[in-house]
């Protein structure tokens, strides 16, 4: 049944406190929850019933109130909730559940990964444990006591202060934690197992002593280092960024194996998925040190923005996750190349975030209903909410932007709140009106912005002119216009910013009426605009800029960002113009410009390398599928292979030199400036490679053999594997097993390469895989190495036009569906895109969907995103 925002209702009770006793076994766990309610003023029926959430699955051992049992007929237990009607005003409620985490594949709720008991309760795992009000806006203060084995599991870890610790005389001993701060269920957190852990300390800015403690399997205690720096810095950024500081005396963090998503906030102990916490030099690619920098930031700053001040209900998800996901890419920006942070995240928006807008799926940042909350943890609600914040941090400024977060902490701290409360907060602080600003939040799709230029030389003056639109999304026909800061600059022909107003060489235009000029007076030569510097706002922006003056914007804009954007614009024109040759037959010739320009960057020794490297990446296949109308799989791959091999023919002694400029021998470094070098030289060992001749293949070999550092051998590997020289691909892949069968996280790199390898056959060598004995169908990391990456990244071996590719996923979903249907969720997503392709194709992926419709018992997750995809 659909869940609706506008139907929210307070809850009828108020927790006071809640206690938990967990008694941990091998064949079941035992749940006892002591909860004092207390009935709640603000609620309109003050005969309401008292309204629990629990999973079927809960088995109910008994039930009492104030000491008093219930018997059957006091309570009504139907599907998810459990009705306690004729309630006094304050009493305890004692309630004691048997679940079986040992047997608990949907790894919500309590679970058991690598024999180690932990928690994800995010966003409603919690009903899985206990009965409880089970919604953000209950929050209670608790007490936690585990107890379980001692041999098995020596640690026992919980939320918040251990207060209380003893053995029993069968083996078992307990522990007992206090979490001073008030929380809502789905930041509980329990972990229970065999665990090592580093530990350092930290002294807040006014003075109190932190103990850091990050736990991992023995095995890979070893590679935590990096996570617990990133910890310090994350903490010390907070202060000096947001005058946030850490409140209780421990901060913890835990690596699990087996975890849906990428890492969790619980109140002082959050729990990560392994792949976003463990990281080491020899193990770890570059990505993979800055995804772990990310994510522990990310997880660190939610104590603030998501636990202190948390969501009044799932429909405000974006209030915690849109405004951390900012802190973060801000954080990140800081902490390296602010530039390549900011091409990184606007890539991933549009290409995923917008062909999510313009999908089945499409929902605004804050969405207005749903079946299942877990099917919104989506790259809108993250991702575009957080550029949501970051205009309103443009439109304010970083001191005004600084002052309503302030306001907002003081003025909500302890409460669970909405979107309109912290916009609310920076309509105070700035004085201005936000309730147009407000629509991103209410309003889904992509807005496109057509912008036009005209120069008036006689009175010196330049205009441009703009046209908003929305187009029309699944869930909203007609759109209101948005307000859109679009940042501008304007160059003159010499390439530099001409003086704007009050001097500054940047304007940020604020486009709030469907059609609206702007008028910039003085400007003595017409310019070239540089329009939405930074990416100032989430739209599709278009100017008719000529080839010309997109190798004038690369090669002189101030702004970084425009300056990658206007050579990915010019990839774009040039590459959109040969998929239609390609699909009218005609022969395919590279417009030289395109050469030219790349040549002139890879010859500019000024230039970031970083940028050097993002600039010359052709747009990404998914990115061109979701600008395309019509996506035509054999043109895209067809003419992204041709004009890559074109650059690496017609630039091949220059890639060779930068390759070797930047093969120096410095011991590994995650900094930045090392980042960029490494990412540089494997972008040219790419080209090179492209040229399939003989000795770069022994170039890349001799860098597999070599390298010191992840980065470098994978490098290597991923183009060797996908190459054309099968015998040394298959040396290679052996090789790399061989010596890495231990450490899962690579394995999962080694599964992940061959699920992207674009030669033929791919899905064959994908379903082996499944069978070998470093596959894992029960571990989301596995099926996302495997299966998700075959989906997603080998564009022309999953859409074989045999149907074999969409089958072959819906089967996994069938399996998944049962199993965990968060996991089998997210793996439809490509699926659901069936109606932008062309007939054939697009017929067979509908069918598979129908397929897995009529497969029988669908979960909430599968049925929702089925449902909404195959409308219409
Ligand atoms: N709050 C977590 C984070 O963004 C994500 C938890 C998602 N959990 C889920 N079941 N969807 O850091
Ligand atoms: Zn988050």
């Amino acid at each position: 049944s659909v869940i609706y925002l506008k139907d929210y209702e307070v809850p009828a009770f108020r927790v006071e406190q809640t206690e938990l006793r967990f008694e941990l076994e091998e064949e079941q766990t035992l749940v006892r929850s002591q909860v004092r309610y207390v009935r709640n003023p603000d609620s309109a029926n003050r005969q309401h019933p008292l309204v629990l959430d629990g999973h079927e699955a809960l088995e109910l051992q008994r039930l009492s109130i104030d000491g008093e049992v219930l018997s059957d007929k006091d309570y009504r237990r139907s599907g998810e909730q459990l009705l306690i009607p004729n309630l006094p005003d304050h009493f305890t409620l004692e309630c004691i559940t048997r679940i079986e985490p040992q047997n608990n594949t949907a790894l919500e709720g309590l679970y058991k990964s690598d024999g180690m008991f932990c928690t994800q309760c995010e966003a409603e795992g919690f009903r899985r444990i206990t009965f409880y009000q089970d919604r953000p806006d209950v929050m209670a203060l608790f007490e936690s006591t585990i107890v379980a084995d001692k041999q098995r599991y020596p640690v026992l870890l919980s939320n918040g202060n251990m207060v209380d610790a003893g053995e029993e005389d069968d083996g078992r001993h307990w522990v007992k934690w206090q979490d001073p701060f008030p929380k809502p269920a789905y930041l509980f957190a329990l972990v229970g197992g065999d665990l090592q852990f580093i530990e350092d300390r930290y002294t807040t800015s006014s003075g109190r002593h932190v103990v850091l403690k990050i736990f991992a399997e023995a095995k890979d205690l070893d590679k935590l280092e990096y996570a617990m720096n990133s910890l310090k810095h994350s903490m010390r950024w907070d202060e000096q960024v947001y005058g946030r500081e850490y409140d209780l005396d421990i901060f913890m963090i835990v690596a699990v194996d087996f975890f849906n998503m990428g890492a969790m906030e619980n109140k002082g102990l959050n729990i990560f998925n392994t792949s976003c916490v463990l990281a080491h030099p020899e193990t770890t690619v570059d990505a993979g040190f800055q995804r772990v920098e990310g994510v522990v930031a990310h997880e660190y700053f939610h104590n603030w923005s998501g636990n202190r001040v948390t969501c009044r209900d799932w429909f405000q998800l974006s209030l915690k996750e849109g405004f951390t996901v900012f802190r973060d890419s801000q954080f990140s920006a800081d902490m390296n190349s602010a530039t390549v942070k900011r091409i990184e995240d606007v890539t991933l928006l549009r290409t995923a975030q917008f062909a999510e807008d313009a999908g089945p799926m499409a929902h605004p940042v804050r969405p207005a209903s749903f079946i299942e909350i877990s099917n919104f943890y989506t790259l809108t609600v993250y991702e575009k909410g957080c550029e949501v914040v970051r205009m309103l941090h443009t439109l304010l400024g970083a001191q005004t932007f600084r002052k309503g977060s302030d306001l907002y902490f003081d003025r909500h701290d302890g409460q669970a709140v909405t979107t309109d409360d912290f916009v609310q907060a920076m309509a105070d602080v700035s004085g201005r009106d936000m309730s147009r600003f407000k629509l991103w939040y209410s309003q889904s799709g992509t807005p496109q912005v057509s912008v036009t230029g005209e120069y008036d030389a006689q009175s010196q003056r330049y205009t441009l002119h703009m046209q908003q639109s929305c187009p029309a999304t699944p869930d909203m026909a007609t759109k209101q216009p948005f307000l859109i800061p679009v940042a501008v600059g304007l160059l003159d022909p010499g390439g530099e910013d001409i003086p704007l107003q009050g001097g500054e060489t940047t304007e940020v235009l604020e486009l709030i009426a469907t059609e609206q000029s702007f008028v910039f007076e003085n400007i003595p030569v017409e310019p070239i605009p540089s329009l939405l510097r930074g990416f100032s706002a989430p739209v599709k922006l278009k100017f008719p800029y000529s080839r010309e003056q997109l190798v004038f914007l690369m090669q002189h804009d101030s702004d970084g960002f425009n300056r990658w954007d206007a050579a990915q614009q010019l990839a774009v024109g040039i590459m959109s113009e040969l998929i239609a040759d390609h699909q009218q037959g005609r022969e395919l010739i590279l417009d030289p410009a395109l050469v030219d320009a790349y040549q002139q960057v890879l010859s500019d020794t000024e230039l970031d390398r970083a940028m050097v490297a993002k600039v010359l990446t052709l747009p990404s296949e998914a990115y061109l599928s979701e600008l395309a109308e019509v996506i035509d799989v054999d043109a895209i791959y067809r003419v992204r292979r041709f004009v890559r091999d074109s650059i690496a023919n017609q630039l091949e002694t220059l890639f060779l030199r930068v390759y070797q400029d930047n093969n120096t021998a410095e011991p590994y470094s995650p900094d930045a400036a090392s980042v960029a070098r490494r990412s540089l030289k494997n972008l040219a060992l790419a080209y090179l490679m492209a040229t399939e001749k003989q000795e770069y293949l022994q170039l890349a070999l001799q860098q597999y053999r070599q390298a010191d550092n992840m980065t470098d051998s994978q490098a290597a590997l991923t183009l060797i594997v996908h190459s054309g020289f099968v015998q040394q691909a298959s040396e290679v892949l052996d090789d790399f097993y061989q010596r890495w069968q231990n450490e899962s996280l690579v394995v999962n790199q080694w599964l992940a390469v061959q699920a992207s390898d674009p030669k033929e056959g791919a899905l064959a060598r994908v379903q082996a895989l499944q069978q070998h004995p470093a596959y894992d169908g029960a571990n989301p990391n596995k099926i996302r190495s495997l299966i998700s990456i075959f989906c997603a990244q080998n564009m022309l071996n999953f859409h074989n036009t045999d149907g074999s590719g969409y089958r072959f996923l819906a089967d996994q979903i069938i399996v998944l569906n049962k199993q965990n249907p968060q996991i089998a969720s997210r793996l439809l997503t490509p699926l659901t895109r069936w109606k932008r392709y062309p007939q054939e194709r697009s017929a067979l992926m509908k069918a598979e969907l129908e397929r897995i419709r009529s497969s029988g018992d669908l979960s909430r997750d599968v049925f929702e995103v089925l449902s909404k995809s195959l409308v219409g």
